[in-house]
């Protein structure tokens, strides 16, 4: 019974660390998807390489600036008050790359 404890332990924490790492595309399907799959209320589009091309130009700190503070039709922290800058920045660069 004590070893059963130890294993879900274990795997629990396994499954915590592996979640704790920043994955884009888990940030974008949860938080961002909303509005940058269709582009609601002028949202640059999901992988529309022109649209997010000219937004990089501006340079990280800039956008991850915007998603922090909120632009435009965009709520203040893009409406995920639980993600971290690593998350707003890994779901920056997978919508800005190709879809693959
Ligand atoms: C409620 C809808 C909505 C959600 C949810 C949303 N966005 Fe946006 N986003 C917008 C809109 C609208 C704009 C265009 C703002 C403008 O230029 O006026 C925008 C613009 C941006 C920009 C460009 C900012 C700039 O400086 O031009 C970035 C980067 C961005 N969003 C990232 C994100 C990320 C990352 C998420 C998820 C964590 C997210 N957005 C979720 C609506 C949304």
């Amino acid at each position: 019974m004590k070893k059963m404890c130890v294993i879900a332990v274990v795997a629990a924490s396994l499954f915590s660390l592996s979640s704790y790492a920043a994955d884009g595309q888990a940030v974008y399907n949860k938080s961002c998807m909303f509005c940058h799959a269709s582009g609601v209320g002028g949202a640059p589009r999901a992988h529309d390489e022109a649209a997010w091309k000219s937004l990089m130009d501006k340079g990280m700190p800039a956008l991850l600036k915007s998603v922090k503070e909120g632009k435009g039709n965009m709520p203040a922290n893009a409406m995920c008050s639980s993600c971290s800058e690593d998350d707003f920045k890994a779901s920056i660069d997978f919508m800005a790359k190709k879809k693959s």
